[in-house]
């Protein structure tokens, strides 16, 4: 954890920018593969992502030694699928439309194990290990506020901070453009925005709808959810740079634009926002650092 003394003297932020991939997503795509069968796993295993998803099975992949291979959209940005094959995987790019069927096609034929993003309770727990490490390293924490966009790392975080600190409330914090979870949880059932919506926040990470499984998780454990606007996003996103010294992409940044704007609808006290990850597009930067 690092204290954010410039946002508040309660503040601490847990930097999942730093990780090696650059975001939380390592957590749960490892620990997906390292649950499978091994001779399951030892086919290969297949996701299919244009973002930080994409890296992580690639990354854990790699350090099991196996086959991989990421279904991208051939509109993904080509410093993507350069970072994806880097780490060894091997890309087969598709039209958008076409990505979860060309998947599960290959999936069929070659025997290999499908990596979800979140819908699943290995990268639910895996994603948690972020709860875990914040209650270890900060036990007397009252407010922890983590992003959601499908709601893997809120289900994994709310579930660890619950177990090991039940008084701590734990917040969940998207976009107001892509606020479908809110709306879920207020209705007491999933609802899903339309991609129209959803797909017009610059937090790209964040445009995904719950399932199921997050939303029964949510519903459990989470203590709310507030929205932020894109001015506070992307502002956030400057100060981040300038002040944290960190490079935070949009989806990364929710957290702690919800701390600085949202203090009004969060109880007060310890506060730990998940800065969930780094990998900003290089062209977004230069005008935010000054934001
Ligand atoms: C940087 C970043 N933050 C947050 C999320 C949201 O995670 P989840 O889908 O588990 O809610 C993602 C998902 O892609 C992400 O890439």
């Amino acid at each position: 954890l690092v204290p954010a003394p410039w946002a508040g003297k309660d503040l601490w932020v847990k930097p999942e920018s730093l990780q090696p991939i650059g975001s939380f997503k390592l957590r749960g795509g490892y620990y997906a593969i390292a649950s499978l069968p091994p001779e399951h796993r030892a086919a290969g295993v297949i996701a299919h992502s244009s973002g930080n998803h994409a890296q992580a099975v690639a990354y854990a992949a790699r350090a099991f030694g196996v086959p991989c291979v990421v279904v991208m959209p051939e509109v993904a940005l080509p410093a993507k699928v350069a970072a994806t094959e880097a780490l060894g995987a091997k890309v087969v790019l598709v039209p958008p439309a076409q990505r979860a069927e060309v998947m599960a096609d290959l999936a069929r034929r070659e025997g290999y194990a499908v990596i979800p993003p979140f819908d699943h309770p290995d990268v639910i727990a895996g994603q948690g290990t972020v709860g875990l490490e914040i209650a270890e390293d900060l036990s007397t924490v009252d407010v922890v506020l983590v992003p959601v966009g499908g709601g893997g790392l809120a289900s994994g975080v709310a579930s660890a901070v619950k177990a090991l600190r039940p008084e701590a409330k734990v917040f969940g914090v998207e976009p107001a453009l892509a606020g479908d979870a809110r709306e879920s949880l207020a209705a007491g059932r999933l609802v899903v925005w339309p991609t129209e919506q959803t797909y017009r926040t610059v937090a790209d990470g964040l445009r995904t709808a719950l399932s199921e499984l997050t939303l029964a998780h949510l519903s459990a454990r989470l203590d709310g959810i507030v929205t932020v606007s894109e001015e506070e996003i992307l502002s956030t996103v400057g100060r981040l740079a300038r002040e944290a010294h960190l490079v935070v992409e949009p989806s990364g940044a929710v957290c702690v634009a919800g701390y600085l704007h949202r203090r009004d609808e969060l109880p007060p006290g310890r506060t730990v926002a998940v800065i969930s990850g780094g990998n900003i597009d290089p062209a977004l930067l230069p005008a935010l650092a000054s934001l």
